[in-house]
């Protein structure tokens, strides 16, 4: 028996805690960013640290523990839809050794009739790509589902429907691949990928046109399918295995028959068409496993795809159903992760990378080296602690590996082709990009640059606010963000606001078109819904979930910044480490000064579907207004006019309604006038328009003048 003291059990209940909010930050890295920290063996390896201390405090268990839930990429921007079955993940394993549990375990679970079959296996590839499924009623296409949290998934149809080899109908003769009597409905599951082939030709076309790498395949998949623009996904030219099909419940109430195994549901797919992949073997004791499992870790490399592993399975549906599930994935299979590939290669320097938190990261430069399908001329090398303990210096042979085949890493050293003049690095003692004084936090093995206004921490706030998640600022990349930087325009998120049109329009590689994009683009940002704006603040520990659980339960920053750290830590998924944080972030100069600037510069920290705030005297006359532009503009294009409403924080939309508040109406405007003075809507002409922009001082990125 272990320690049970109030010590052990105090120290316990942190590390729980902790690892419980690191593990939901990884997963939304990885699910929902679709950008890893670390790789799934390291993933793997905490979730086993949590899955121990749980077992031996079970005091401390609580329901929403990342290892009772499967991770969620749900993404507000898309509408959910609940699963027909859960959709899980299976247990992992690295040791072959464990397979034989497995199947050990098998034949011990197995009561009922189904035992005294014999348990035929499975072995499949395990595709690193991304969880699909697809619903068909009566041969058509209904939904494409994303995994979500596994209980919803997000609704990505036509996203889904550009995937070669996903028919939007089946076949004429679709229900002769089925059990008779056919069911009506039908879903098939499967994984979503990039090919090896088709990621390096995206790479290289991106490439040229200077847009940033896509960091790997399988991020590269799941973004792909969370993109709004669907011609955007044609052209990615997405691919996928299904490995799963079956009947949905009939609109009576009955169920169609299923498959007797998992080889013929496999045959199933192939009929209706759906991509399935060839390596398909059986066995029959975990010798024969180990025999298909050793081919295809000896094929991986001719693979025009990732594969993390392989799948092994209970052949027969009747055993499967006997064995039934956990919370978390089913009994019936299991998912053997190869182990990572490595390479050997030399450290040629060690840079300093800064990132948003000021964390300094040694990053080894090394000989481009291939590994595991793609070229690897960097690996992270995390602290000065790690350098250390692996005594890794400049001038050194490698092994780098990537773990999980996500992030590469340098595993270790051959001392053995030292030649003498390596160096080693000692921590800086500066920070390497504005030289501040570095600090370690108690507790911490991370070094950090002290200095919040250090131009590194800044463009990594400045990106994370532009992302995707957060603002998803259309013209804002991170090479802009860095010459903005640089030019001394910007020094935090609320300054892009106030940036004119001139200034951006005159800058290297601009033009009148681009500043328009991004003054758009900035106008937008304000309407963005709450739970993104709450991302884009960069509070530490809050990804995109716990921004919507922390929109869900406050109507604005106001009421968030009167949450304590009690109230924090009893909503879903806000433990007390998170809570402290939060309110931490608030409490701090950082926190409160972005929250500041950001509210004078017309940025509403507040949920989107609230009433308007009455507009005080001498308010912007823009702000929050909807506004329809009809005529002909004189002395602006309408374009022109679009971009200083937006910059001043106001909307445009194509049509009169109840819901607009101005009409500005150029010359020979039509029916467009009639129905606002139908409707009592305010209306200004041309000169009246003019007037209401320079009275907010001259119409483009003045708003906040
Ligand atoms: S069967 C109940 N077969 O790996 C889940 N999954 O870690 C049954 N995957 O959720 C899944 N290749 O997204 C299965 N051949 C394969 C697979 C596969 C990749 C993914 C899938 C699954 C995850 C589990």
């Amino acid at each position: 028996m272990s320690d049970q003291s109030p010590a052990a059990a105090k120290s316990a209940r942190l590390e729980i805690e902790a690892l419980r909010a690191e593990l939901r930050r990884h997963r939304e890295l990885y699910y929902v960013a679709a950008e890893p920290e670390i790789s799934d063996v390291e993933y793997d390896a905490l979730e086993r640290r949590l899955q121990d201390l749980e077992s031996a405090w079970p005091q401390f268990a609580v329901v929403d523990t990342p290892t009772g839930t499967v991770g969620s990429d749900s993404d507000a921007r898309f509408p959910s839809l609940p699963h027909s079955r859960p959709m899980l993940s299976l247990a992992n394993t690295y040791e072959p050794a464990e397979i034989d549990d497995f199947v050990t375990r098998l034949r011990r679970d197995l009561t009922g009739p189904s035992a005294a079959l014999p348990v035929v296996l499975t072995v499949e590839p395990k595709i690193d790509g991304v969880a699909l499924a697809l619903r068909y009623r009566d041969g058509r296409i209904e939904a494409g589902l994303t995994r979500g949290d596994g209980r919803s998934g997000d609704v990505i149809t036509a996203n889904a429907a550009t995937i070669a080899g996903v028919p939007e109908r089946l076949p004429a003769n679709w229900r002769d691949a089925f059990p008779q009597p056919a069911p009506t409905c039908v879903e098939a599951r499967g994984e979503a990928y990039l090919s090896l082939s088709r990621f390096a030709a995206l790479n290289a076309e991106r490439q040229d046109a200077g847009l940033e790498a896509l960091a790997n395949p399988r991020n590269a998949t799941a973004g792909t399918l969370k993109t709004l623009d669907v011609e955007e996904v044609k052209r990615r030219r997405l691919s996928a295995f299904f490995y799963q099909l079956f009947p949905l419940p009939e609109p009576d109430g009955t169920s169609a028959a299923d498959f007797p195994d998992h080889s013929a549901e496999m045959a199933a797919l192939r009929a209706l068409g759906l991509p399935v992949n060839e390596f398909l073997r059986t066995a029959g004791d975990a010798a024969g496993v180990h025999a298909h499992l050793d081919e295809l870790q000896r094929r991986r490399d001719e693979l025009d795809y990732q594969i993390d592993g392989a799948v092994v399975k209970v052949d027969s549906r009747a055993q499967q159903v006997a064995l039934g599930f956990t919370a978390k994935a089913p009994r019936w299979g299991v998912a053997y992760k190869f182990a990572a590939e490595e390479a050997v290669t030399r450290l040629r320097e060690i840079t300093l990378q800064v990132g948003r938190t000021g964390v300094i990261t040694p990053v080894a430069e090394l000989e481009p080296v291939a590994l595991a399908g793609t070229t690897v001329s960097r690996a992270t090398l995390h602290n000065w602690d790690e350098l250390a303990r692996k005594d890794i210096r400049v001038g050194d042979t490698v092994v780098v590996a990537k773990g999980g085949d996500i992030i590469p890493k340098v595993l270790r050293v051959l001392i053995e082709r030292r030649r003498g003049d390596e160096q080693p690095l000692p921590p800086p003692t500066a920070c390497p990009v504005c030289g501040s004084p570095t600090s370690r936090r108690e507790d911490e093995v991370a070094l950090r640059c002290g200095n919040a206004r250090c131009p590194a921490i800044m463009a990594g706030r400045l990106r994370l606010f532009a992302g995707r998640d957060a603002c998803d600022i259309d013209g804002l990349g991170g090479r802009w963000i860095d010459l903005f930087l640089e030019r001394g325009l910007v020094k935090g998120p609320a300054d892009l606001f106030g940036m004119d049109r001139e200034t951006l329009a005159g800058l290297p590689g601009w033009g009148e078109k681009s500043a328009d994009r991004l003054l758009s683009g900035l106008a937008r940002a304000k309407q963005r819904p709450w739970a993104a704006k709450i991302f884009a603040l960069g509070i530490p520990q809050v990804g995109v979930s716990t921004a919507l659980t922390l929109a869900r339960h406050h109507d604005d920053i106001d009421a968030l910044l009167k949450a304590t750290p009690g109230k924090l830590a009893d909503l879903p998924d806000i433990g007390p480490v998170v809570g402290e944080q939060v309110c931490a972030y608030f409490e701090g100069e950082d926190g409160r000064d972005l929250v500041a600037s950001l509210r004078a510069a017309g940025f509403f920290l507040e949920h989107e579907d609230l009433p308007p705030k009455p507009a005080a005297a001498g308010d912007n006359w823009f702000a929050a207004r909807t506004f329809v532009l009809t005529g002909t503009l004189e002395t602006m294009t309408r374009q022109e006019a679009r971009a200083a409403i937006e910059a001043l924080g106001g909307k445009v939309a194509g049509s009169v309604s109840r819901a607009t508040h101005v009409v500005v109406a150029g010359a020979k405007a039509g029916s467009k006038l009639d129905k606002a003075v139908e409707l009592g809507i305010e209306v200004v002409d041309e000169a009246g328009f003019r007037a209401r922009l320079d009275e907010q001082g001259g119409g483009h990125g003045s708003a906040n003048a």
